[in-house]
């Protein structure tokens, strides 16, 4: 089996093609050209794989569309998972144009090359509970509203309507997972959970003196990324393409997984946590709780990881990372940064 997947270097990226090279997939791979090297994630991955020729990696970008059609003609996959994305809603909202680019003109970019294809070649899309913008704890599962509330949600909007008229249309295998929250080790250092267990590791370490936050009060469904990848791939195993959610149907504010991420490191979160109006988005998504009863039932899929269990893997991974930093001030090998980053 051969698996395209846009977004390798990204936190689900790494994850997915993880899992699905030891299934024993040929994984290809796009990645960005950029001034430095923004393959860190997969790096094992490339270590391992990459003599064997079981991952292969190729420049482009979702908005070149000839190279992503060149692409899909060259590799003829049998599964292309579309995971590539301006993924930042705070971010959306400073480049709504490039954000709702690759959103929508990059996302059927990639659908024609899949249906022009000679061959038939199942399609996957990265939908997301952003697309609800929650406002309060209602269940969400496949038959909600979707209320979007900056140019990053609408954007998965439009793909995820353009990904069910392309499989009513041409029969295509096409899904949308839409995916609640999911985290990582591997996240992003700018989203919310890795940038508070990142400071707590440092902070920990003494390198690091408080944390600047946004709004304490919006509540996720905070999932492991390594349970919701399984999902993205059982989807592209069912009988018959569909929508499914995945959530963990558990919700927590940011101001209790701060909490409980500094409680960890024996350290009392409101000694070293302050808030700025700068990390607070002009339209705030303040609740998401999803339903995955459907994904349940018919892909047997559900969540592994629990909340107390995904913060202490990140926490701890964390501190371990902080520790590594922190030998290498000391030698002054690496310039101490004190701030947070700006988003
Ligand atoms: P991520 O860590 O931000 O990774 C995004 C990936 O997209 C990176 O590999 C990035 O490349 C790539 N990318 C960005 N713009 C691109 C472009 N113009 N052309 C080609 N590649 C581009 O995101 P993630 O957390 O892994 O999420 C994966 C997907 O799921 C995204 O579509 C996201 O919107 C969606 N999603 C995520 C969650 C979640 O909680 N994580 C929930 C629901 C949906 P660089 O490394 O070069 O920047
Ligand atoms: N990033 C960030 N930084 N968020 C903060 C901060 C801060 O300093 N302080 C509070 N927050 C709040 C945000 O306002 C938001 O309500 C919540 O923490 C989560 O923010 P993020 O971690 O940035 O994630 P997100 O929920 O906006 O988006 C993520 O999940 C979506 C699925 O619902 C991203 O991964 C999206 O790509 C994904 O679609």
């Amino acid at each position: 089996m051969k698996a395209l997947v846009t977004g390798i270097t990204g936190q689900d990226g790494y994850y997915l093609s993880k899992l699905l090279l030891e299934k024993g997939y040929e994984v290809h791979g796009l990645i960005r050209r950029s001034s430095s090297f923004n393959t860190s994630r997969i790096e094992p991955l490339m270590s391992k794989y990459e003599s064997e020729n079981k991952l292969k990696l190729y420049y482009s970008d979702l908005l070149d569309s000839s190279s992503i059609t060149s692409l899909i003609n060259l590799i003829e996959p049998d599964e292309v998972y579309n995971l590539a994305a301006q993924s930042h809603v705070a971010v959306s909202f400073k480049n709504p144009l490039y954000t709702s680019q690759v959103g929508t003109i990059g996302v059927i970019s990639l659908l024609e090359a899949v249906k022009n294809s000679s061959k038939n070649i199942k399609f996957y899309q990265a939908s997301s509970s952003e697309m609800y913008g929650g406002k309060d704890d209602s269940l969400l599962n496949e038959e909600s509203q979707f209320t979007p509330k900056s140019p990053y949600a609408i954007s998965k909007v439009f793909a995820h309507e353009m990904t069910k008229i392309y499989r009513e249309s041409y029969d295509m295998f096409a899904v949308n997972g839409i995916l609640f929250n999911h985290e990582s080790p591997h996240r992003g250092e700018t989203f919310v959970t890795r940038k508070v267990t990142k400071a707590v590791g440092r902070i920990k370490q003494g390198i690091q003196t408080k944390l600047t936050l946004g709004n304490l009060d919006a509540f996720r469904d905070w999932g492991f990324a390594g349970d919701y990848v399984e999902g993205m791939w059982l989807m592209m195993q069912h009988k018959e393409p569909s929508d499914w959610v995945l959530a963990t149907g558990e919700s927590h504010s940011v101001k209790e997984f701060t909490k409980k991420a500094f409680e960890i490191l024996d350290l009392d979160w409101k000694a070293y946590v302050e808030t700025d109006e700068k990390y607070k988005r002009p339209n705030e998504v303040k609740h998401l709780l999803g339903d995955s009863s459907k994904a349940k039932k018919e892909l047997n899929w559900e969540p592994k990881t629990s909340f107390e269990d995904l913060i202490s893997m990140m926490v701890e991974s964390d501190n371990e990372q902080a520790k590594q930093e922190k030998l290498l001030i000391d030698k002054g090998l690496l310039y101490p940064t004190w701030e947070n980053s700006s988003i």
